[in-house]
């Protein structure tokens, strides 16, 4: 391998972006053909490489986005195609080429880092932490409402995108954790870049759009996939259900994804529900502690934490702030005198409302009073963080 100080960071050329997308199809087991004939002259400007100034030997895809915490919006990078190459894993490159890409994310005044992991102790390492899910739930179709309440039922797609955006943007916004889905990431729900074809529904009440939901075709086993659902109203909710229900002659179950405390699966009165079992945890890194807890939204009440934050990954992150909340808004300074201590794992997982204090505490993450982890749980309680998509 070659010797640390030759290792290059940065954007690819074109043949490194290629030899990139090349490493991540073994990696990922996927075929990178579409991929590489998408890549433009000056390489894919998301991916970054490390290499000894030639060969790609790791590498990761930002896709710059956000995240809804509190109500507000919070910048958020979403990494993704994590990998180093087959020959040269443990030796460090992964690692380096994570915190070279977390130290990029806060340079450009980015608080929050996201991913899921197959490797959840790398991530460990680096500062991440489990901070949310993504489930589905598999329902028999006769336990599924059968009400539509007056509900419109009409197709939709990417022609509609702005109006969709709106509609999703409202739900996310009064959740914990969705991502502010890049025309990428809309892709996924409604134009897949594999080519197969999905059939999305708008869900309207006379004038007043409240819900969308997007599908495949039942597969031959009878199971009707949907890819997206959006609710933003009870009514809306029933009446997706009741769509669903529509597909019964085709399909004996329908898999649908909803939050852990989501309205779908909750108005489904049988107990047909159940987990399926693909359900995923995903990670957040908190990468500026003073910016990700300043720009959240918090309940409208007052609290004052004297913290003291430890990140042995970026010890730029390292330190004692006074951390103040006055009627939800949030003030951070540099002081104090530190008396609860957190990782900055385990504030991730706080931070989202995925954990509470005294659970990290049992892990030794946090240290601090009875009355501070109690009142540190309360300002970071909301909407059980979940997310739609997948990266
Ligand atoms: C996961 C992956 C990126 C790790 O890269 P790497 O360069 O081998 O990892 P590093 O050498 O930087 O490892 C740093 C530390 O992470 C942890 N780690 C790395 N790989 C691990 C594994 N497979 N299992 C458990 N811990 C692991 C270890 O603590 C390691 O330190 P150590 O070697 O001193 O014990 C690499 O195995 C890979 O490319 N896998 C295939 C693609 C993939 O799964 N990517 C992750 C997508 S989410």
């Amino acid at each position: 391998m070659a010797h640390p100080a030759s290792l290059v960071y940065g954007k690819p050329n074109y043949d490194q972006a290629v030899a990139f997308v090349k490493h991540s199809g073994q990696a990922f087991a996927f075929d990178p053909t579409q991929w590489i004939q998408s890549l433009g002259n000056d390489g894919g400007s998301n991916i970054r490489t490390l290499t000894d100034g030639a060969q790609v030997l790791a590498g990761l895809v930002f896709h710059p986005t956000a995240q809804w915490y509190g109500g507000s919006r919070l910048t958020c990078q979403v990494i993704a195609s994590v990998f180093s190459a087959a020959e040269a894993r443990r030796q460090k490159l992964g690692y380096k080429v994570m915190l070279h890409g977390l130290r990029e994310t806060r340079a450009q005044g980015m608080p929050l880092a996201a991913l899921y992991a197959t490797t959840p102790a790398f991530y460990r390492a680096l500062g991440f932490e489990p901070a949310g899910h993504r489930l589905f739930w598999k329902v028999p179709m006769h336990h599924l409402p059968t009400v539509s309440e007056g509900a419109q039922f009409r197709p939709t797609g990417p022609h509609e995108q702005a109006i969709l955006h709106e509609l999703y943007g409202r739900y996310a916004k009064a959740n914990a954790g969705l991502i502010d889905r890049t025309e990428h990431f809309w892709r996924y729900h409604l134009n897949p870049y594999d080519g197969s074809t999905l059939y999305a529904y708008r869900i309207d009440f006379g004038d007043s759009l409240e819900g969308y939901v997007s599908l495949r075709h039942a597969r031959a086993n009878r199971i009707l996939t949907v890819q997206d659902a959006v609710v933003t109203t009870p009514r809306s909710a029933r009446a997706l259900l009741t769509f669903l229900s529509h597909h019964q002659s085709v399909a004996d179950a329908v898999i649908f994804p909803d939050a852990p405390q989501g309205s779908l699966h909750k108005l489904i009165a049988t107990n047909g529900a159940r987990f399926e079992p693909t359900c995923d945890e995903w990670l957040l890194r908190i990468v500026h502690v003073p910016a990700a807890l300043e720009q959240r939204g918090y309940p409208l009440l007052d609290a004052r934490f004297e913290i003291e934050v430890d990140d042995p990954a970026m010890p730029e992150n390292t330190g004692r702030l006074i951390f103040e909340i006055t009627r939800g808004h949030a003030r951070v300074r540099e002081g104090g005198d530190g008396r609860l201590r957190l990782d900055v794992r385990a504030l991730a997982a706080i931070y989202t409302g995925f954990a509470h204090p005294l659970e990290m505490a049992a892990s030794g993450l946090v240290d601090g009073s009875e009355s501070d982890l109690a009142l540190f749980g309360a300002v970071f309680a909301g909407p059980r963080p979940t997310l739609l998509d997948s990266f």
